[in-house]
């Protein structure tokens, strides 16, 4: 059985992408493994961000963890201001963690090079990150493509910190990331990652007509460009959203209609559509009657909170202790 860990943004809805590339693979660890699961807030307030509306993005992405099927009989759910511990552990490990390999994280040059003064809370993010999954000792982290340049460096931050204060070499485990087939799902405009951020997502628990609006006006193959034009598919992010939502004769017939122009880019969006809707069907459900019972959710997310700050608390003292801290008397 081994520990897992992972963490999602409470960014406001949890799209396709977020589900492809890692949630499905959270609902799959729990069986056989101790897994956690954390609603990471505290990472949500690195950049500009509505204080308005953060309570109500972190209910609904916690609702979306329970909507996608992490099971809080199996898998510890919980939100990451609830647990202190992150936060102390991220400062402890900050006195360690090399500069030079924050300042080249992509995430941070990409995001810190469209603003004008850079919080270094921006800077120290991937800290605490690692604070989140050394603190559980976690050995595997389901996460998408983008996320493995924070997880190398937490794998750096583990072994630094080993080989500073861990007599036995291995006190915090180099976590290993945990991928899908679907490492790195593109945006609807088939380019860039899909992200909320950019815009360029479809939402799980959108409905069939908001996912049909969306779907519409998707990218295609550029170089298509009249109905009758014969389409490459392997150019195509919508052949590519086929994969992940369609059954693989469907999207033998994808390929083949796009490539003879039998069918066009709307018929193809119309399938795709129709499949994406009826597979992420259970999920709008589950999660609109969870929607409906706050309170269930609010005490599932204070249980995994207890479990969580236990945990986090044995870490931590250990953690302490080898740094030399003075423990409280009891
Ligand atoms: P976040 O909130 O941006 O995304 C959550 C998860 O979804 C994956 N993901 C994608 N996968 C494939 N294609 C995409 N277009 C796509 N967009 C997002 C992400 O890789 C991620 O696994 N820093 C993290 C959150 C975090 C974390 C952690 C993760 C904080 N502490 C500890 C793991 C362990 C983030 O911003 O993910």
């Amino acid at each position: 059985m081994a520990r897992v860990f992972s963490g999602i943004q409470p960014s406001g809805e949890m799209h396709i992408g977020n589900w492809l590339g890692a949630i499905k693979n959270y609902v799959a660890l729990q069986d056989g493994n101790d897994c956690l699961y954390c609603v990471v807030d505290q990472h949500a307030i690195t950049g500009a961000y509505d204080a308005a509306s953060l309570t109500r993005r972190t209910q609904e992405m916690a609702i979306g963890l329970l909507a996608a099927g992490v099971d809080p009989s199996r898998a510890v759910l919980f939100v990451q201001s609830h647990v202190p511990q992150h936060a102390t552990l991220a400062w402890l490990l900050a006195t360690i963690a090399p500069l030079g390999e924050l300042e080249r994280m992509t995430q941070f040059k990409d995001k810190s090079d469209r603003l004008e003064s850079i919080p270094a809370g921006l800077l120290t993010y991937p800290i605490l990150m690692a604070a989140d999954i050394l603190l559980y000792r976690a050995e595997r982290v389901p996460v998408g493509e983008d996320q493995l340049q924070h997880l190398e460096l937490t794998r750096e931050i583990a072994r630094r910190w080993n080989a500073t204060f861990a007599a036995d070499a291995a006190y915090l485990p180099e976590p290993q990331p945990i991928l899908s087939p679907a490492r790195r799902i593109i945006g609807l405009d088939g380019q860039a990652k899909m992200s909320k951020s950019l815009g360029n997502t479809i939402g799980v628990m959108e409905s069939p007509e908001e996912i049909w609006q969306k779907l519409r006006p998707a990218m295609t193959d550029p170089a298509r460009v009249l109905r009758t034009d014969p389409g490459t598919p392997e150019v195509c992010n919508v052949y590519a959203l086929h994969k992940h939502f369609s059954p693989p004769e469907v999207v033998e017939e994808v390929a083949a209609n796009c490539r003879s122009a039998g069918w066009g880019c709307i018929d193809c969006k119309k399938v795709l559509a129709a499949n994406m809707a009826s597979t992420l069907a259970p999920m709008r459900e589950r999660g609109l009657a969870l929607a409906s019972r706050p309170a269930e959710v609010a005490q599932v997310l204070g249980d995994g909170a207890r479990t969580a700050r236990t945990m986090a608390a044995e870490t931590l003292a250990e953690v302490s202790d080898r740094m030399g801290f003075l423990p409280e008397a009891k």
